[in-house]
């Protein structure tokens, strides 16, 4: 299991769901692996979790401040020497209809998903080395419109966008951009504040019901495309999207 043998990937909400599911799986192929997320405490039992404590780095911060992404690069070049994979996948869902949405939860949403992610690539550009990969976890939201999800289905949609750009202007470095798109899948992101365990659940039935797999993601199952795009395994795909939804967005079953 050596397909990211010492390779230093930084995973941004790296503490929970697809996340640390990635983390388990770089780990399980060799990588030195830095978590960052603005819960240190959640970080930690994380960490805890993975159990190979010289292989992991836990850096608190919010990806939507500019000090904090220079503290998470900083961090990592100071502890482990070199980045070569920047799995970009913290990202906040918030639901409103463009009626109800207000200009702050918009901007919390685009800087959480789309501006982080794009200024953190230039915090870490000068300490990656030539041949690494970028991942970003995107969404379905940007294949389809979905009722109140319009400002993190842009958000999404912008880092598709990304993955095209900045693989054209990292070419010369061989520097890889790619985006990992899950539908919905089971992690702490679909208990949604002021929604009881019952409610959540009767929500997970129905999205499952609704899939053709009659059932929803796990995050083992994203998690295993990003290590696809994070290796040499992908070395010929770039500027891409993989969809993991279980065929929602693709087959129309009547
Ligand atoms: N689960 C799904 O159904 C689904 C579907 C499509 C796409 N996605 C995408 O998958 C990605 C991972 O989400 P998940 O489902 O694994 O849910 P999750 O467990 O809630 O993970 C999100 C992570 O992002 C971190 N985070 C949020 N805002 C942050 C910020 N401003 N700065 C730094 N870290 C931040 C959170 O940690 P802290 O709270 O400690 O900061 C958390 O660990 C997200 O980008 C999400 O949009 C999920």
């Amino acid at each position: 299991m050596t397909k990211l043998k010492d390779k230093v990937c930084i995973i941004t909400g790296g503490g929970s769901g697809i996340g640390l599911a990635s983390a388990r799986l770089f780990l399980d192929e060799g990588a030195k692996v830095v978590l960052f997320g603005r819960s240190a405490a959640k970080l930690e039992a994380a960490k805890a979790e993975l159990g190979v404590e010289e292989r992991v780095l836990t850096v608190s911060g919010d990806i939507a401040q500019a000090a904090d992404r220079q503290a998470l690069v900083a961090t990592t070049v100071a502890h482990f020497g070199k980045i070569d994979v920047l799995h970009l996948n913290a990202g906040i869902a918030k639901a409103a209809s463009i009626e109800q949405m207000t200009e702050e939860m918009y901007d919390e949403v685009l800087a959480a998903n789309l501006k982080g992610p794009y200024f953190l690539i230039q915090a870490a550009l000068p300490e990656m080395n030539d041949g690494g990969a970028i991942v970003f976890t995107g969404s379905i939201s940007n294949q389809i419109g979905q009722h109140s999800l319009s400002a993190y289905a842009a958000s999404k949609a912008g880092l598709r966008s990304l993955a095209r750009t900045l693989s054209t202007e990292l070419l010369p470095r061989k520097i890889r951009v790619n985006m990992v798109s899950p539908g919905v899948t089971q992690t702490p992101i679909l208990d949604m504040p002021g929604l009881s365990a019952e409610v959540v659940q009767e929500m997970i039935a129905s999205l499952a019901a609704q899939n053709p797999m009659k059932r929803i993601g796990q995050p083992e199952e994203i998690a295993k495309a990003a290590l696809f795009l994070a290796s040499d395994d992908s070395s010929y795909i770039l500027g891409a999207e993989i969809i993991a939804d279980g065929g929602f967005t693709q087959l129309q079953l009547t």
